[in-house]
């Protein structure tokens, strides 16, 4: 029997995410007057008042929202288990009093969806000669919530949901960046219960370090997702390690969007700059720079998804991290084939093909990268 493949990085907006994203008419919203050619407008680039309201942001279909395409996007790319998340920006601009409600609905959401998908799944149900694939799911987390406290009980709460398995969190954390002392209680309640938090990206970079609005839209979302995306999830972990996250919770187990973004790539001139400044002086402290070598935390704390589409990206994870902590994603619903005609996704297909050119000579290293490290590393079991 050929070892599962797992999709560690698809995201999901449930019917309720997305009609409450409907009735929004700022930054995120969904527009889509007639209610039949819906348009996403999440990124701030994207809400850009010279581009008409019908051709703003991005198209979205059905895949964003309904699990049976997700699990027709598993079959035809031949991949049996996916961990779903909720997808950028999850309930980071959520009402404070609104917080945990929304949380507790996706994802409970969530594992209703599971359950219900892996019950077609189980080979004793007279429906799993229709649908043999199998989800599990990434919860969110109510970070506008009033206090913490509130954030590390639905950490604790996940615990309890059967096909939960970690955490979906920005880079923002409770608004002031994830270098935030007052993060250190939920970072508390991920090491204890040991919960995997994935770190995705959303907010990218200014339009100004593009060049300007007009520059950063020119180019579709070219500058924003290529670049912006992969040195927000970069910015956000280097912060993390300069303010001691990883000294104070040893046991923190991150997945880095995007393969690191560029952290694996610009581990060593990071780990130089710290040694050169030795202590952190500004803010008026002499305060220690990080204990740890950056290289030790890659390779104890940091999980890496494949998600990066090319071979010197895979191997600069790998040396950063090692292959067993290198993890198959898709980033479904995005990056569909703008031809749709074409059944396969380029995007997934380039990044199989990545992932077996760099690993040719070692068959057992390819079946971990595209399954075993997730089922091991998630017990997905
Ligand atoms: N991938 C994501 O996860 N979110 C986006 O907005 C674009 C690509
Ligand atoms: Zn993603």
């Amino acid at each position: 029997m050929s070892p599962p493949i797992v999709d560690v990085h698809t995201h999901v907006y449930p019917p309720a995410y997305m009609q409450m994203l409907r009735a929004r008419r700022t930054v995120p919203y969904v527009h889509d007057p007639n209610n039949e050619d819906p348009r996403l407008i999440i990124l701030s680039s994207d809400d850009d008042s010279s581009i008409p309201l019908d051709q703003r942001g991005r198209p979205v279909d059905s895949s964003y929202w309904d699990i049976t395409v997700k699990l027709a996007f598993m079959r035809q790319h031949g991949i049996n288990c996916s961990v779903i998340s909720l997808a950028n920006p999850w309930l980071d601009f959520i009402e404070p009093n609104e917080a945990q409600m929304w949380a507790e609905r996706i994802n409970d959401d969530l594992e209703a969806t599971c359950a219900e998908a892996n019950k077609a799944a189980d080979p004793e149900n007279a429906l799993s000669l229709a649908q043999k694939e199998t989800l599990f799911a990434m919860g969110a987390l109510p970070l506008s919530s009033p206090t913490p406290n509130i954030v590390v009980a639905e950490i604790k709460r996940l615990k309890t949901l059967p096909h939960l398995r970690g955490v979906i969190m920005g880079t923002s954390g409770l608004g002031k960046g994830l270098d935030d002392a007052r993060l250190d209680p939920i970072w508390e309640a991920l090491q204890e219960t040991d919960t995997l938090m994935f770190l995705h990206p959303h907010y990218g970079l200014p339009d100004e370090a593009f060049g300007g609005p007009g520059v950063t839209s020119r180019y579709g979302h070219v500058l924003p997702l290529a670049l912006g995306f992969p040195l927000e999830t970069t910015i956000a972990v280097t912060r993390m390690l300069l303010s001691g996250v990883f000294d104070r919770f040893p046991g923190l187990k991150v997945l880095l969007a995007h393969s690191g973004g560029t952290l694996p790539f610009l581990a060593g001139r990071i780990e130089s700059c710290i040694h050169h400044e030795r202590k952190f002086v500004s803010g008026g402290g002499d305060v220690p720079g990080p204990q740890r070598s950056i290289w030790d935390v890659l390779k104890t704390n940091i999980y890496l998804d494949a998600v990066v589409y090319g071979k010197p990206g895979l191997e600069a994870a790998i040396a950063a991290s090692g292959s067993d902590r290198l993890l198959f994603g898709t980033d479904h619903p995005f990056f569909p084939p703008l031809d749709t005609k074409v059944s396969d996704w380029p995007s997934v297909t380039t990044n199989y093909k990545a992932i077996n050119a760099t690993f040719e000579t070692i068959p057992d290293t390819v079946a971990d990268v595209l399954g075993g490290n997730a089922t091991r590393i998630l017990n997905l079991k």
